[in-house]
């Protein structure tokens, strides 16, 4: 049984952390043997829902799919995202709804955006027991504020930013963070400016870990997948093979076959 703690500790350590986002009971059965923790990540809105980006991502989806991913009973630590427009006007309302994540998915903690801007609500989050993840680099939940997806760390002075930023998340009590979207080096700095672990995407295999989406790994999405995917399977492959086969089965009496049948007993 893998914890919060075990995660904390994980830093400048030979073997890399494992992690990799679920958002479905049969999905975190699948990859709860083979990672060190699981994110229910606010990406569920783009890769099970087809919005455009995750902004539109609501606190109710974000505990139902929590649950759901709670019902596998993972062996590792589960992480949900607040979702955009949970946290970042008040702190307050940050705990009330980490709170209600932790209360009503019995997950083990929450992961929420931003670094500097971010540092009341997280000093709030962790002063209540909650552990908390942080995320900097590129935040996907300020797509439409930025106007698109920017890689981050291109400057000195962004990159003295993300270090105060992660220096920042470290003093407030975050147990580790994602980086997202980061320039190599300026990944590198961050990882080494601090004594939690960085958990990359897009980011610098420096990093004291590394999560991808599942469903990119996977070869799931009919999206062309960003540069920062190694594609493992194709399935999309393999569920286009599978309903052409079934398909063609129907449509030339080939399915049902005898054996998918009921039989009065003899
Ligand atoms: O929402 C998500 O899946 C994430 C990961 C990509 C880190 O934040």
């Amino acid at each position: 049984m893998k914890s919060i703690d075990f995660i904390r500790e994980h830093k400048n350590k030979d073997t890399p952390l494992v992690s990799l986002t679920a958002y479905t009971t049969p999905m975190a059965q699948s990859l709860n043997p083979h990672v060190d923790f699981l994110l229910v990540g606010d990406s569920v809105g783009t890769v099970l829902y087809g919005m455009d980006n995750t902004t539109g991502v609501t606190l109710e989806m974000m505990i139902e799919h929590g649950k759901a991913v709670m019902r596998a009973k993972p062996h590792v630590p589960v992480i949900v995202d607040m979702p955009f427009g949970s946290y970042e006007e008040d702190s307050q309302e940050a705990l009330n709804n980490a709170k209600r994540i932790m209360d009503e998915t019995g997950a083990d903690g929450v992961k929420l955006e931003g670094g500097v801007s971010m540092r009341v609500q997280i000093e709030k989050i962790v002063k209540a027991d909650i552990p908390v993840l942080g995320h900097i680099g590129l935040q996907p939940q300020s797509v439409e504020k930025e106007g698109g997806y920017k890689i981050k760390g291109k400057t000195e002075t962004q990159v003295e930013g993300l270090i105060e930023d992660a220096k920042c998340l470290e003093d407030a009590g975050a147990f580790a963070f994602v980086l997202e979207g980061t320039i190599d080096e300026a990944a590198d700095q961050i990882t080494k400016a601090v004594n939690i672990p960085s958990i990359g995407i897009g980011a610098s295999a420096a990093c004291d870990g590394q999560i991808l989406v599942t469903e990119d790994l996977l070869g799931l999405l009919h999206a062309r997948p960003p540069k920062f995917v190694q594609q493992y399977a194709n399935m999309k492959g393999d569920i286009d093979w599978a309903i052409k086969t079934f398909a063609g089965d129907v449509r030339a009496r080939r399915f049902p076959g005898e054996e998918h049948l009921y039989k009065k007993a003899s």
